[in-house]
């Protein structure tokens, strides 16, 4: 299946915190599809690899290209350890974001951006792209200028409604200030809050402007698609559309919200993606959510679409970030038809309905696992009724979120995912009494037929996905 670079047929899903890192988006990149790597949370994961020793020295490879002064010294004298952490020695953390965060705390946040996609990129010519989460919104302008200042080529961007993004991303190509309003619960008109991100407070930035990305949002329908077309603040350049099949958070079903015996959201007729009013938009697009599937990407095309977008089996291939332990046990229970996956409308502190992966050795998540906030990425920003300005989340520990305002109700079911994404890619935190966080696994309802695409196999390489999405298993092409 011939496309240009540009259009490629399969785009790999970005997917978090850590699962598309550089690694498989520049495997993919190589093999002639889009690779994407995930905006989620980079800031931490770096300071967590330099203090396991950076094996093999790449990230160090990426700080000598960062442009900003002073930030990398600073981070590797906080972080770095030659020789990794000694056993049961908890990872350092850094400062939450805050919306009035200052430049030096940007700026980390800026480089481990800019050290995922200079990876991803490095070695090849190919285009490249970064997945952020929009309702994540205190770091996101500090990450994508550091995904543009490595030359990131596509910016993807879902869970929420990214309509400033586009001249966000215009503003700072020209290295200019770039603002985006904050949803505040509780906020009165006029009580307007802003997150700006100006690259002049990092540096004396070079006059020469940067590359500004094409933009894809992902959403759930063509009404979505079509307001975004004709109210974004500049421009869009394509979507992805996805269904509720697909792997980590979906779109609550369209409608009054009802639900199944098992708690699960129901969906409806209204839920289904109608390609031709996708078509009809005149911009690329590719579908995503249990496509993975090479007559479901003949079907796809022949529908309109530029083709699919693809994150399940990406998700365990060997350049995968999972861990390779979880990976392995995954897909043995994958092939032996006992993994279940639940869509939980509770679990996700953001209130979207997760996608959640059972497993015969899943630590069991019914045990209690004491609640603690360190990392604070799905926090939310809250007026209390005395107008105070707080950041909270409704997994973090009890007493605290009802002190902010919050319901003790909303609070039921909800689990952390910032440390259980962070554990699923071998990242997890060590606690005072010596456990470890343990991990929490997402993934579409494509993991309970992978036995298809198996075939006996208990690993493959993002190479053996692309051949067979493409309908050419047998075939191996050079790279391209
Ligand atoms: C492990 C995993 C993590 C994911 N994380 C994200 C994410 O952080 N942001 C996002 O927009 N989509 C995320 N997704 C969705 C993928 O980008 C992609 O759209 C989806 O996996 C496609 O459907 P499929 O799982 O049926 O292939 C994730 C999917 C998986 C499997």
């Amino acid at each position: 299946m011939d496309a240009s670079p540009d259009l490629p047929p399969i785009i790999q899903g970005g997917m978090g915190v850590g699962v598309s890192g550089w690694r498989l988006a520049r495997s993919v990149s190589r093999a002639g599809q889009l690779g994407v790597v995930s905006g989620t949370a980079l800031d931490t994961t770096l300071v967590r690899r330099l203090e396991d020793g950076d094996e093999g020295g790449h990230l160090r490879r990426a700080l000598e290209h960062f442009p900003i002064p002073g930030v990398v010294e600073q981070v590797l004298r906080r972080f770095f350890r030659p020789d990794g952490r000694p056993p049961a020695t908890p990872y350092r953390l850094l400062s939450m974001h805050a919306h009035d965060a200052p430049p030096e705390r940007q700026a980390i946040t800026t480089l481990g951006a800019f050290v995922e996609v200079w990876l991803a990129k490095h070695g090849h010519a190919r285009p490249v792209g970064m997945n952020l989460l929009t309702k994540l919104q205190l770091p996101n302008l500090a990450t994508l200028y550091g995904a543009m200042l490595a030359g990131v080529d596509v910016v993807l961007m879902g869970a929420g409604i990214p309509r400033e993004i586009p001249g966000a991303l215009d503003r700072l190509a020209s290295h200019e200030p770039a603002s985006l309003t904050l949803e505040v619960a509780g906020a009165r008109d006029g009580d307007e809050l802003r997150t700006t991100f100006d690259p002049r407070a990092l540096w004396s930035v070079p006059g020469a402007a940067l590359g500004r990305p094409r933009f894809y949002a992902i959403v759930g329908g063509a009404s979505l698609a079509s307001m975004l077309v004709r109210k974004a603040s500049g421009r869009v350049d394509g979507f992805v559309v996805e269904s509720p099949l697909a792997g980590g958070h979906n779109a609550p079903p369209r409608g009054a919200p009802r639900f199944d015996a098992l708690g699960e959201p129901i969906y409806g007729a209204r839920d289904v993606v109608d390609p031709t009013e996708m078509a009809a938009l005149g911009l690329p697009f590719w579908i995503a959510g249990g496509e993975s599937h090479p007559e479901r990407l003949v079907a796809a095309r022949a529908a309109g679409a530029a083709g699919i977008q693809v994150g399940t089996l990406f998700a365990y291939c060997d350049e995968s970030g999972m861990s390779p332990e979880l990976r392995r046990q995954l897909l043995a229970a994958a092939a032996a038809g006992e993994v279940a996956v639940r869509t939980d409308a509770r679990a996700s502190p953001t209130g979207y309905p997760f996608k959640l992966v059972r497993w015969p050795d899943d630590p069991d998540p019914t045990a209690a696992r004491p609640r603690v906030c360190d990392l604070g990425g799905l926090r939310s920003l809250s007026r209390t009724p005395d107008r105070r300005l707080v950041q909270r989340c409704p997994s973090e520990p009890l007493d605290a979120w009802v002190a902010k305002g919050g319901l003790p109700e909303d609070a039921l079911g909800r689990r952390c995912l910032c440390n259980g994404l962070t554990a699923t890619v071998g990242l997890g935190q060590v606690r005072r009494d010596g456990r470890v966080e343990p991990p929490l696994v997402t993934s579409g309802d494509a993991l309970l037929s992978i036995g298809d695409f198996l075939r006996g196999r208990l690993r493959y390489g993002a190479r053996d996905v692309i051949d067979w999405l493409l309908g050419r298993q047998d075939v191996h092409a050079k790279d391209a």
